[in-house]
């Protein structure tokens, strides 16, 4: 059996977790910090690292607590050493590290975009249902997150080969800038998910960019623009979302949806039919979004594939999946040093 203590702090939640054996979410404590956050608009990384620091062994208390586990039980401790803002990877780096060296335990370092692919294999302990067989592989990752866009081909969780990814907004972060332009609110992804569901998802024929015939990347950027563009007037600046009534902003939201949806949509399809594989895994906070769950279920059906989507809590960042990608690859060998730097981007 292993207990793997996971640290989460690559952008704006300080997480802290206990997985049993890869799998099984004994705790998963998540402290957002969108509310120091939200006068901005966005997230602002300085505040974001202090937060961290002001919170994260609290979080660590919490999660060991309500796992009714001590240092001594623990396997290991696994940690989101990259891609992330640069000054909230190094508090949750060096408090892994710090764990790892007090308590004598293995450290794994793990890529936050590979663990929100991890993320299907996770089941809440003490569920009454069954666990479900985790995804069979080789499987088609798509994440879709505040920060990334991007399609891989898994052939195992230490063996991941990035297909495609956006060449400019994350899907996550389109869903932001456009709740923003409807004055929804920050973060905005569930908001325009909710607000979508009162409107006409063919009102407006907003632009789907595929980036040729042969591409597997992602853009949003003009998606948004034109957003902008139909809200405010030409140029965005002409007049503001006050001007629409609700149900046209209901129809702005909705018709956006269906744009990221069927772009999305578009590019897996693409993947597919290149790579054959055995299941579909998605990933990262938009794989929460209700069009987009229930077109990659079709789309899945329409390939004869099972399609694996974390459960809600499991889509958004939370340490529950960087422990257990820590546990599976401790299990195939891998173990990190203490000199494992923190890196940015992917
Ligand atoms: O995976 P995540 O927590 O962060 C990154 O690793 O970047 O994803 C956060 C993103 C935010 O942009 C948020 O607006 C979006 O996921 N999101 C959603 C939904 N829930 C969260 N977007 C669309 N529909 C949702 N229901
Ligand atoms: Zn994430």
């Amino acid at each position: 059996m292993s207990l793997v203590l996971g640290i989460e702090t690559t952008c704006d939640e300080t997480s802290a977790a206990v997985v049993r054996d890869g799998r099984f979410v004994l705790s998963n404590v998540v402290w957002s910090q969108v509310a120091l956050h939200a006068r901005y608009g966005g997230v602002v990384p300085e505040i974001a690292a202090r937060a961290h620091i002001e919170s994260l062994n609290r979080m660590v208390d919490l999660a060991l607590q309500q796992a009714a586990v001590a240092p001594c039980d623990l396997t290991a401790v696994g940690v989101a050493n990259r891609p992330g803002l640069i000054g909230c990877l190094l508090v949750g780096a060096t408090a892994a590290k710090a764990f790892s060296f007090a308590w004598n335990l293995p450290l794994l370092c793990v890529d936050h975009v590979h663990a929100h692919l991890y993320s299907a294999c996770l089941f809440a302990a003490g569920s009454s249902s069954p666990p479900p067989a985790p995804p069979s592989l080789p499987a088609i990752g798509l994440v879709i997150s505040g920060g990334h866009t991007s399609l891989y081909r898994i052939a195992g969780y230490c063996d991941m080969q990035r297909l495609g990814a956006t060449v400019d907004d994350a899907v996550g972060e389109a869903f932001d800038k456009v709740a923003a332009i409807l004055h929804l609110g920050y973060p905005g992804g569930p908001l325009v998910d909710r607000l979508a569901r009162q409107g006409n998802p063919r009102a407006m024929e907003f632009p789907i960019s595929l980036l040729g015939r042969e591409s597997l990347d992602f853009s949003f950027s003009g998606l948004k623009t034109a957003v902008l563009y139909h809200v405010n007037g030409a140029g965005g600046r002409q007049r503001d979302v006050t001007a629409l009534t609700l149900s046209q902003r209901a129809d702005v939201a909705a018709s956006f949806q269906r744009a990221v949806t069927a772009a999305l949509a578009a590019k897996l399809r693409r993947a597919l039919e290149r790579h054959p594989v055995r299941s579909v895994i998605i990933g990262g906070g938009v794989a929460a979004n209700s069009e987009v769950r229930h077109t990659m279920e079709t789309l899945g059906e329409a390939f004869g594939l099972p399609v694996f989507l974390p459960a809600p809590q499991f889509c958004t960042d939370n340490a529950a999946m960087i422990a257990g990608l820590a546990a599976e690859l401790l299990r195939l060998g891998f173990k990190s040093g203490l000199d494992t730097p923190v890196v940015a981007t992917i």
